[in-house]
């Protein structure tokens, strides 16, 4: 009884280790100032041309933010902006901002605007 109690705490401890952290993603995208672009609330960005990215999957945008770190290269998006802004994040920073950014209310839209 007491052995399968201690398993399933480890089992709780690793899964929450490997889960993204979104007060942390919080906490990035105010220190890189993301919002300055993408505007207010991720919603309203300051040019059209520039990504909503509130409410957007989770997997969508670390898989964005993965390509622009990756640059030129294969799988990789060439945008020399946000090249800058990914460059010093880490693949657990990335998860952790994706996790953030989804999680707001966003106007994402299926079909015509
Ligand atoms: C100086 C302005 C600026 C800042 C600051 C900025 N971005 Fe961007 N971001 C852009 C632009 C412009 C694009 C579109 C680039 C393209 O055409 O690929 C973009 C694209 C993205 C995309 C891809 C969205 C999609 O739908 O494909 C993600 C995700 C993203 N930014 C996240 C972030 C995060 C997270 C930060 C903060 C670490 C950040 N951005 C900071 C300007 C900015």
């Amino acid at each position: 009884m007491k052995t399968s109690l201690i398993a399933l705490a480890f089992a709780v401890v690793s899964f929450n280790a490997g889960a993204a952290d979104i007060a942390n993603g919080a906490n990035l995208a105010k220190a890189k100032a993301c919002a300055s672009c993408h505007g207010a609330d991720f919603n309203k960005p300051i040019d059209p041309s520039y990504p909503k990215l509130a409410g957007q999957h989770p997997d969508y945008l670390a898989h964005a933010l993965i390509a622009y770190k990756r640059g030129s290269g294969a799988n990789g998006r060439n945008n020399p902006i946000m090249a800058g802004q990914v460059a010093a994040l880490s693949d657990k920073d990335i998860a952790d901002i994706a996790a953030y950014l989804g999680s707001l209310p966003g106007s994402m839209a299926t079909g015509h605007r």
